[in-house]
């Protein structure tokens, strides 16, 4: 369907769009999650390949995202259900809203352009604002609360699990003398002035991994991952099919990992010789590697430089609890 706002990219533009709609093989009249609404591209795109009467059960965690995608996919009136909330809930929401034995699940994993340009926030080192970093503005700890209340061994813990920053300690010292902290140029220009310029091949800011880091952190990202994750197991038809977009080394691990696992047939330690487990796979993949942006679509849109979309069918077996 060629509408000019549903088909409109400037703001944000879908990552890897041809793969997913391929890999997720939508058919009319399928049932679709989109974990990520998002402003809408990749939702757009299934509901036009699940036309005329496949339905696309939709969340995002942003209020503010929801109503963009919910105004953005308008036209196709009751065959979207939109939810204000984490798709690491997917498994207690979905059934209510009629979706389960569902035919398709895709995470688009991290934050939308949009965010990333509203200064409001706090999501960019590169523009003046609040150090907030919530997808959801009315929940939670903001990154300022973080970084002005954590010690220094927490904050070093942060950057270094989420961030893999390897100056963890300074940096997470170098903050506790210089709080309060409370806007993204603040943090970044402490981190600039303090622990040097732009430096790496990829010429990258001194405090993109500290970012990265505090918004995994303030929103738990990894813990809704895996949650999600396992929530797609309960709810996916068997043939139905599972993408994940992530965006940066950590995510991709978890998702490979999760793949991995949920695609074997015994789950037992390997030293035990006889398997007791009973585990039966409940995921077959459908991509062996991870795919990535053409050189076509990184020219068009930078962002897709570090995307990586894996794709698994459920199987038809029964999922145990271990993977509820
Ligand atoms: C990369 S964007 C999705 C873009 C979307 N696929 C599109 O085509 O426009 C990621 C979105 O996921 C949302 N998000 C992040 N974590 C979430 C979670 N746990 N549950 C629901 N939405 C989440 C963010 O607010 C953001 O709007």
């Amino acid at each position: 369907m060629a509408d000019d706002e549903r088909t409109d990219t400037s703001s944000h533009q879908p990552v890897l769009l041809r793969e997913v709609v391929l890999h997720l093989d939508p058919r009319p009249g399928g049932l679709i999650i989109d974990g990520t609404l998002g402003a809408g591209g990749h939702a757009a795109a299934l509901l036009d390949a699940t036309a005329p009467d496949g339905r696309l059960l939709g969340f995002d965690r942003d209020p503010a995202a929801l109503a963009y995608a919910a105004q953005r996919l308008a036209p196709f009136g009751d065959r979207l259900t939109a939810v204000a909330g984490s798709y690491g809930d997917m498994a207690a929401v979905a059934p209510a809203q009629g979706f389960d034995a569902v035919d398709g699940i895709l995470l688009d994993l991290g934050l939308s352009s949009r965010q990333l340009d509203d200064a409001g926030r706090g999501f960019s080192f590169l523009k003046e604002g609040p150090l907030d970093m919530r997808f959801d503005p009315r929940d939670g700890e903001t990154a300022a609360d973080l970084i002005n209340n954590a010690s220094t061994e927490e904050l070093a813990d942060i950057f270094r699990r989420y961030g893999e920053e390897q100056q963890s300690r300074r940096i997470a010292r170098l903050i506790v003398a210089n709080r309060p902290l409370l806007t993204t140029t603040d943090l970044a220009g402490l981190i600039a002035r303090e622990i040097g310029g732009r430096h790496g091949r990829a010429g990258r800011h001194p405090a993109t991994k500290v970012f990265q880091a505090l918004r995994i952190a303030v929103n738990n990202e990894l813990g809704e991952v895996e949650r999600g994750l396992r929530a797609a197991v309960g709810l996916l038809r068997p043939g139905g099919r599972l993408a994940i977009i992530s965006f940066h080394s950590l995510e991709d691990r978890l998702v490979k990992q999760f793949f991995r696992q949920a695609s074997r047939e015994c789950i037992c330690p390997p030293q035990q010789p006889i398997c007791t487990c009973g585990a039966r796979a409940v995921l077959r993949p459908v991509t062996r590697k991870a795919i990535q942006a053409t050189p076509e679509e990184i020219a068009a849109n930078p962002r897709s430089r570090s995307a990586r979309l894996r794709v698994a069918a459920r199987t038809e077996h029964e999922a145990t609890e271990d993977w509820k």
